[in-house]
């Protein structure tokens, strides 16, 4: 019994940890090192462009949504369905500031980007500044100079044995110098009407910016939430921090 129960004991820290060390090139900090684990997300975001795909987390650059509904405003009058949409600029941002706090459940980190472009197929049908708008197409949304905060609770919970860390609640609140808008083929393609829509969308582009950006700040959130859940899954908070 004795036997049986050391034999599980060394199982459990040596053998069957089911979880991995922290990727290699990624550097490894003190919980309570916030100095170091700013340095350290700072090095890891150009390295997790393509993502970690042994340990099944997705690029970061482009970070891909899959689909995403932005719901109705009071310019914006109308419901804006996405797919397969491309955020890309993500791994080129700068850390400017982070907290860090496992016992009190915070992650807040402030960010910068240089330009943040999105991608995808849009589906719209109402009305921008009571103008009748519909189509559906390719479109994209550039951001110039973008400044962000993104924070999220952290949870723990136990995975055979070893406690990982869980991000809910996540939010990116930001703000940007310029926003240009490209939303192509509205009005089955009436390229009139289309150039005057998107004329319309750049002259106002920042009343425009204003009412969107939390529904999208939601999204971004989420999927960087997401992605970050995959590597805490991965790897234990033991193995994560020294
Ligand atoms: C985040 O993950 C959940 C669960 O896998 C999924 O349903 C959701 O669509 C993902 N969100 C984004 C924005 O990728």
């Amino acid at each position: 019994m004795k036997v049986l129960l050391n034999l599980s004991l060394i199982c459990s820290i040596f053998l069957c940890s089911s979880t991995s060390k922290l990727p290699k090139d990624l550097q490894q900090c003190s919980q309570t090192d916030i100095a170091c684990l700013k340095s350290a997300i700072q090095d890891a975001l150009p390295k997790l462009k393509d993502g970690i795909p042994d340990l099944g987390v997705p690029p970061l650059d482009p970070l891909r949504i899959s689909k995403m509904t932005i719901g109705s405003g009071k310019i914006v009058q109308l419901v804006q369905n996405y797919e397969n949409v491309d955020i890309t600029g993500l791994s080129e941002a700068t850390v400017n500031d982070l907290s860090f706090d496992l016992d009190k459940g915070k992650l807040v980190m402030s960010l910068s980007a240089p330009l943040i472009v999105v991608k995808g197929v849009y589906t719209v049908k109402g009305k921008i500044l009571v103008l009748d708008v519909y189509g559906t197409g390719d479109c994209s949304i550039k951001l110039h100079k973008l400044t962000g905060t993104f924070s999220m609770d952290l949870e723990t919970y136990s995975k055979n044995n070893e406690m990982h860390i869980k991000g809910t609640n996540a939010k990116f609140v930001f703000d940007t110098e310029h926003g240009e808008y490209n939303f192509e083929n509205l009005f089955d393609g009436n390229k009139q009407l289309g150039d005057n829509i998107n004329a319309v969308l750049n002259d106002n582009w920042r009343e425009i910016f204003l009412e969107l950006r939390e529904g999208y700040g939601a999204v971004v959130a989420e999927a960087t939430a997401n992605l970050s859940n995959k590597l805490f899954e991965s790897t234990s908070i033991q193995n994560m921090f020294n």
